[in-house]
């Protein structure tokens, strides 16, 4: 529960700048949409017949990567007396998937990441590591021989054996399904498989709502994964709203200041301002502190808080982000399945009877110029009779 009236260390008003504002970036708030996506997804890791890969899915700024730093340590502290006994276990290793710098996702760089991270001290022998600021000076990126994705990835499987690593914690995980070509998007799905199979680990991928891409590709991962979506607090729910209201004044509360601000007739503004996310308003009041301690202010009002807002616009986009990832949330109904099972034998030929995803694939639009085949008449029947 979030004591909204936890005050921040008096002594802290006589530290410089700094230190204050460090302080305050340091706060961290147990608030309830963290606290019960963090609680399902330690009871999915715990669950005896537990995925083999759980997606924790939400929009920016809801907190993701805060709570993918958490679960990490949780299960660092968890798996202690065993690393303590075995000095060469690893059990569990957390990562950030790059965007990539050219049109695909790089696996390459991606696996050898996580062989870094795992302690692998061949590393070096199989590729040259060298950074992007690196490559145009005299050493120059050259992969030994084999330093195929397909050679690293085969490292990574046996080296998380060794090192018996249970849990993969891949965060900004879209990123993997960043591809030119969306057919190679179930290639990229057959990778994460192959890893959880041949390594027998648990994979937590944390990103966008893309994320939820996996239910439309594959269904091998399909079977094998949980979906969990870190919702942003709704302003339709009272419950949502006295939370974020709470994680207001606490975080107001936490801010070493002579008086601290009091924003009561300001709570919607600042739910709509951060569109329900915690993670935008800390980011936000962070900003807003640092520019009132440099400016000598002994506490702000809201025109002054205004002034670092995000700008509308930004947040309309983030908004509309959101809204469509949690359209694709939503589950078929269950008159699809029966459609696609049962009703489907008897019309194999119309349309409806089609799988969802050939469905989707046969509504994309054509292409300008292109002639829809299927709205000109075949053939030239005037000859006919
Ligand atoms: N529970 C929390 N307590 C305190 N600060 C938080 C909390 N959750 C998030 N923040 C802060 O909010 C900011 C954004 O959070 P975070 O990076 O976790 O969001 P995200 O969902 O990963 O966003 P993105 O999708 O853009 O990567 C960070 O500065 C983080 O420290
Ligand atoms: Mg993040």
């Amino acid at each position: 529960m979030i004591n909204p009236k936890d005050k921040f260390p008096e002594a802290l008003l006589n530290e410089p700048i700094a230190k204050r504002l460090q302080y305050f970036k340091d706060v961290q708030i147990d608030h309830l949409k963290h606290r019960v996506t963090f609680n399902h997804l330690v009871n999915s890791l715990n669950c005896a017949a537990g995925s083999k890969v759980i997606v924790v899915a939400g929009p920016t700024g809801v907190g993701k990567t805060t709570l993918a730093r958490r679960l990490y340590r949780e299960l660092q502290i968890k798996h202690a007396d065993a690393t303590n006994k075995d000095v060469s276990m690893v059990p569990v290793i957390g990562v950030n998937a790059a965007p990539p710098s050219g049109r695909n996702f790089n696996w390459k760089d991606f696996y050898a990441r996580i062989l870094e991270r795992n302690g692998d001290i061949l590393l070096n022998q199989k590729i040259n590591l060298n950074g992007q600021g690196e490559m145009f000076t005299d050493t120059h990126c050259q992969p030994v021989e084999g330093s195929t994705a397909d050679v690293l990835r085969r490292s990574l499987e046996k080296c998380m054996k060794y090192r018996k690593t249970r849990y993969l914690i891949i965060d900004e995980a879209h990123h993997i399904l960043m591809v030119n070509d969306p057919t190679r998007l179930e290639y990229q799905f057959e990778m994460l498989k192959s890893m959880t199979i041949e390594s027998d680990i648990t994979i937590i991928l944390i990103g966008t709502y893309d994320l939820l891409k996996i239910r439309d590709y594959s269904g091998q991962l399909v079977r094998r994964s949980e979906i969990l979506s870190m919702n942003r607090y709704d302003a339709n729910i009272k419950e949502d709203r006295e939370e974020f209201t709470s994680a207001l004044e606490y975080f107001l509360n936490k801010m070493p200041l002579k008086i601290t601000p009091d924003f009561t007739n300001y709570r919607e503004y600042f739910f709509i301002k951060c569109v329900g996310c915690i993670g935008i308003l800390k980011d936000w009041l962070t900003r807003v502190y640092g520019h009132a301690l440099k400016d000598g202010l002994d506490t702000f009002d809201q025109k002054y808080a205004n002034k670092f807002a995000l700008d509308n616009k930004g947040l309309i986009t983030i908004i509309d982000e959101a809204l469509s990832g949690e359209m694709k949330l939503e589950d078929e109904p269950y008159e699809e399945l029966v459609k696609l099972l049962i009703e489907s034998d008897n019309q194999s030929t119309s349309t409806e009877s089609q799988p969802l995803k050939q469905k989707m694939s046969t509504e994309k639009k054509p292409r300008v110029g292109i002639r829809n085949p299927s709205r000109d008449q075949v053939g030239d029947n005037r000859h006919e009779g």
